[in-house]
């Protein structure tokens, strides 16, 4: 399973990328806004700048809704940096642009997927990458997990390619359980990453092993 870290913040994807793991990034309008980076030249400038810290593919999102401006941006984004992967909205608009998108071997992210037939239909225009939102499925009361584990089953029954990049996540189960149903990618903020490493007995038994080592050598 491929991790992505899900941010545009420089520090968290230095991080996750130091420690080895980190297989690449997603990023979107809200998580920009957070680092206070506006305005289209700050944008492209920060794009090329993740790409250039990571060997991996970038999500860079449009803003249009209309098939003619997706393509537009997408176009324009796919020639920023090899890594980068044009994230399209789950809209009939967007569906028409990723299999433009597809046709002509620019890679696609197809996000805020909140069901299987939206996950069929991106999966039939050929997305690289098919985005579903689980943790704000659970933030509704919905199964932001059961929907993945119906999509791995759809995805497996006909071969599709489309990976499904599991987004949204909020904790470290999250991710354990999307591996155990088979998601390709997560895609998670810093800390759920972080978090995989922590158990108290590795702690208790390094500290042990340390102290242990330390009194055959007085
Ligand atoms: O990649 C999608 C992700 O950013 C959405 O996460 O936490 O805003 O639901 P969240």
């Amino acid at each position: 399973m491929k991790f992505f870290i899900d941010t545009a913040n420089l520090d968290e994807i230095k991080e996750a990328n130091n420690l080895g793991v980190l297989d690449g990034v997603t990023t979107n309008p809200s998580l920009m806004a957070k680092e206070g980076i506006s305005g289209g030249d700050r944008i492209t400038k920060h794009y090329v700048d993740i790409c250039e810290m990571v060997n991996g593919d970038v999500s860079a999102e449009v803003i249009a809704t209309d098939f003619d401006g997706i393509v537009r941006e997408g176009e324009a984004l796919a020639t920023l940096h090899k890594n980068i992967v044009v994230k399209v909205p789950m809209i009939a608009e967007g569906i028409k642009a990723i299999k433009y998108f597809t046709d002509k071997g620019i890679k696609t992210n197809c996000t805020l997927v909140f069901s299987a037939g939206q996950a069929l239909l991106a999966a039939k225009a050929g997305a690289t990458y098919m985005s579903p939102f689980l943790g704000r499925l659970d933030d509704i009361s919905a199964d932001g997990l059961a929907l993945i584990e119906e999509i791995r089953i759809i995805y497996d029954n006909y071969g599709y390619q489309t990976e499904i990049l599991a987004a949204s996540i909020r904790h470290p189960m999250h991710i354990i359980e999307c591996a155990k149903i088979g998601a390709d990618v997560i895609t998670s903020p810093l800390k759920p990453i972080m978090s995989l490493l922590s158990h108290p007995l590795t702690d208790k038994g390094l500290a042990q092993f340390l102290a242990d080592y330390a009194k055959g050598n007085e």
